[in-house]
Parts: structure tokens; sequence; C-alpha cells
């Protein structure tokens, strides 16, 4: 049976449907069979974001009725572990049950490793939805105030659902800036927030640019993948080459970019 793990943030744009993606890649290179599941029907993108063209079916197809759960699924161009079942594409606005989302996803848990669970932004509807199928969360945020702020609320409404852990992965980490003390580092927000550090992703221009696994990005997700699967907490340190007296260039480099 499949982990379903639901990413999660509160704040919109920062980077749950990215670090579902990566992830998933990641597990999949590393053998296990996943399932990246778009519960966004607003702003749906998950396949564009894989970089895939072609959808015949969606999840609202598979709940009317339409196709089979399986003739739904997307196999990954390049990477043949990974499955793809996108969100909605006709009507947004269709009101779509959490119970009927959760009875898609259970009927393909047998098939799967992992069923990484892309929610939409907010604490609304949607959320619901997405949160419902899960069995785990992670709360995805950056060290902006604001976002911090929504997480902190996200976690607080998850307590109202039975999960298995809720974790936390900080994204877009610019390692000059704790280095500076501008932000607060990753163990300080887990500290705040209460919630332990799956994962710190470093703020990647490669990632923007949607090269999978290009700069510090790849040895992130490689060891936030193996926390996943193994159940370790290494976490990358995102401020380590802007220490000392070489980093301290680099830190007035990056500044003048
Ligand atoms: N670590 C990172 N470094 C650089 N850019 C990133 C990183 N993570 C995400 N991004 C970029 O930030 C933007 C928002 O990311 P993404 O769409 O994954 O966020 P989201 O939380 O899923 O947004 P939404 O709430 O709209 O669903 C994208 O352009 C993405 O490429
Ligand atoms: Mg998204």
């Amino acid at each position: 049976m499949a982990r379903k793990i639901v990413f999660t943030s509160g704040k919109g744009g920062v980077g749950k449907t990215t670090v579902a993606v990566d992830l998933g890649v990641c597990l999949s290179l590393a053998g296990e069979k996943v399932l990246l599941a778009d519960t966004d029907f607003g702003l749906n993108n998950i396949d564009v974001v894989c970089g895939v063209e072609r959808i015949h079916y969606d999840i609202v197809d598979v709940i009317e009725g339409r196709c089979r759960a399986k003739q739904a699924l997307v196999m990954h161009p390049l990477w043949h572990n990974l499955y793809i079942l996108a969100s909605n594409h006709s009507d947004p606005q269709k009101y779509i049950s959490p119970q009927a989302v959760r009875l898609v996803l259970d009927g393909l848990s047998h098939a799967f490793d992992y069923i990484l669970i892309d929610c939409p932004a907010g604490i609304e509807g949607g959320f619901h939805r997405a949160v419902a199928s899960a069995d785990e969360a992670v709360v995805v945020t950056t060290p902006h105030v604001s976002a911090l702020r929504d997480a902190d609320r996200t976690i607080s409404v998850l307590k109202s659902y039975r999960l298995k852990s809720v974790e936390l992965i900080v994204n877009m980490v610019r390692g000059d800036m704790v280095a500076d003390g501008e932000v607060l580092s990753p163990p300080e927000i887990a500290n705040i927030l209460k919630t332990p550090l799956l994962g710190v992703i470093p703020q990647d221009d490669g990632i923007f640019l949607g090269e999978r696994f290009a700069g510090g990005g790849k040895k992130a997700f490689r060891m936030l993948a193996g926390n996943v699967m193994k159940g370790t907490r290494r976490i990358y340190n995102a401020a380590g080459r802007y220490g000392g007296f070489f980093g301290s260039i680099r830190r007035s480099l990056k500044k003048n970019l």
C-alpha cells in the first residue's frame, strides 16, 4: 500500500508543486513507484511542471465514470516509475467531494509505493479535499514572514485531521541571507512552528528554470528523498558555502548580483 503524503502551505507560490514533483522524481530514481496526484482544481499545473503535454483523462473523468483510474494515469516520458494523475481541465468550479478523491487514490494505492498529493494554496475546500486523502502531511514554507504566518495557521488546522505525521520543508532558502542573519535559519523556523524539519531546499535558479536537479537543489532533494524513504533526518546546509573567509566573498558577490 502506498504512503499518501500531501504537500500543503497556506500561502501560494512557496513551492508545493515543485517540491512534490522533484521529490517524486528522486524517489522514482531510487526505484520507488510514485504517483503525483494533482488536487489543485483551480490552478492545476502538475502536468505542465512535469513536462507532460497530453492528458486524455483526468481525476474528474475517473470520479464521473468516463474512464477507469488506471486509464487516467500518465507515465512520465523520462522516469518510468513516475506517474501523473491530472486534476480537472474542463470546469475548475465543479464541486468534487473529498470522499470521491479519496476513493480514487485509495483504489490506486496498491499499485504504488508513494502517492504525493499536490494541494492548492489556502485552507478552504480544496485544502480539505487534498488533506482528507492523505495519511501524512508536509507543510512547505519559505523563510519569509508572510509564508511562516500562513504555515503556522496551516499546521494548526492540520491538527484536526487524523494524520500519522506533519512535517516541515523550508524551500527557497538563501544561504547568504541565513549566514548574514537576515532571515531565520531552517532549524529556527522548525522551532518556532514546533514542527519537525523533513528537508531544506535552497533557492536555485535551475529549479526556477525547470532544469530538474541543477545546482544545490540536486543534493538537497536527494537528502530529502533519503529522509522520506529511510526515516533519517539529514538536513541540507544551505548556509554552508557562505561561512568563513571565502564564504564572505561569496556572500558579497551574491548581494551584488
Ligand atoms: N527552491 C526553489 N528555487 C527557485 N525557484 C523555485 C524553488 N521552488 C519553487 N520555485 C519556483 O517558484 C515558483 C512557484 O513554485 P510552485 O508553483 O511550485 O509553488 P506552489 O506553492 O505550488 O504554488 P501554488 O500555490 O500557486 O500552487 C515556480 O516558478 C517555481 O519554479
Ligand atoms: Mg502548486
